[in-house]
């Protein structure tokens, strides 16, 4: 039985492997993201992320995609009350910022699209330096006073502005930011090592880092010359053909045929064993991606592969 890592700010255990839904309507159909869903839940994961935003950018679409499939999956299979939701707010077509109303209407929005009544973790999905913190947390707060959302989070954010979200939030003693969800993985280390990371550790803030796989880069699957047949294109190929991209396969490729394990269950253990990391955050655009990132729950790098991973991406 897999180890659930306690949130203990939710007061609920989630599965050390967050399942992205960013794919959700965009890279995978409606139907395989039903037997991704399926599966993920089947095998013990209960923790899905996604956002309102989701995914605009697409040709054809408007946002909301995924969590409306999410919320179509949530009531045929009648499991709202085993799954921790998590979706965020402020890069929605209709609903840009983080303006107190912004945020009141888009909450709404997202409530119907998930077939819900409360959402378990709502993101500020990016900063809006137009509005002061104590309003964003303010309107915020009210939502949670109201039963729609059970806790607060940020993602993109400055370590300024989260410090002084969470001093607002203790000095008025209204909801606070109990999580983090920040870009990081092996090729993406800095800005948070250096930046959030001592701030999640000083408040307790849970984390839980997106691009676990650096869009796929991290699975191996693309190595130099080789065509990219994905419409993650524009984000990998900044890391092939660089020295740190080799030196980072390179080195997971070593560890994953020692092990007999998957090159993407390497880069996730990996992220599970930093200090501050609660669980990465990695979607599965098929069926067939899924096993790779379950397998990360139950698989323990020694401190040696730690040791030449974390060198090797330096
Ligand atoms: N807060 C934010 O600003 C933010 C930003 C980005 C993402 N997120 C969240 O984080 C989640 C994870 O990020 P992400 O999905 O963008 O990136 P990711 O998890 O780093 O990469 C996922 C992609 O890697 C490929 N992949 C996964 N498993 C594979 C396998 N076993 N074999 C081969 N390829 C595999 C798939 O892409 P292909 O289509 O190429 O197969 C998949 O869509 C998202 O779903 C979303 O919920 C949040």
């Amino acid at each position: 039985m897999t180890r659930l890592r306690t949130y203990s700010s939710l007061g609920v255990n989630v599965f050390p492997v967050s399942l992205g839904g960013n794919v959700f309507g965009w890279s995978a159909s409606p139907a395989e993201s039903f037997r991704v869903l399926d599966a993920y839940t089947a095998a013990g994961g209960n923790f899905i992320d996604t956002a309102d935003s989701y995914s605009a950018w697409a040709p054809g679409n408007e946002g909301g995609e995924s969590e409306r499939i999410i919320g179509d999956w949530l009531a045929s299979r009648r499991n709202r009350a085993d799954v921790v939701i998590a979706t965020k707010v402020s890069a929605h077509p209709q609903h840009r910022g983080l303006a107190p109303a912004t945020i009141a209407a888009a909450a709404e929005d997202s409530l119907r699209r998930l077939r819900t009544d409360h959402i378990d973790l709502y993101y500020t999905h990016f900063d809006d330096l137009s509005v002061p913190v104590e309003d964003i947390i303010a309107a915020l707060d009210r939502l949670v006073t109201q039963g729609k959302v059970r806790a607060i989070a940020a993602s993109n954010i400055t370590p300024e502005r989260l410090e002084a979200s969470l001093a607002f939030s203790a000095r008025e003693g209204c909801a606070r930011y109990v999580a983090l969800q920040p870009h990081y993985n092996l090729m993406e280390r800095e800005f948070y090592e250096t930046s959030l990371r001592p701030i999640a550790l000083r408040h307790d803030l849970a984390v839980f880092p997106y691009f676990s796989l650096a869009a796929g880069f991290l699975t191996g699957k693309y190595r130099p010359g080789e065509p990219i047949d994905s419409v993650r294109e524009p984000r990998v190929t900044k890391y092939l053909g660089t020295e740190r991209g080799h030196r980072v396969l390179a080195t997971i490729d070593q560890i994953a045929a020692t092990r007999a394990t998957y090159p993407a269950t390497i880069a996730l253990a990996w992220l599970l064993a930093q200090p501050s990391i609660t669980a990465p955050l990695a979607s599965a655009r098929t069926l067939a991606q899924l096993p790779p990132i379950l397998a990360a729950a139950d698989f323990d790098l020694k401190d040696d592969e730690l040791t030449a991973l974390s060198e090797a991406s330096t």
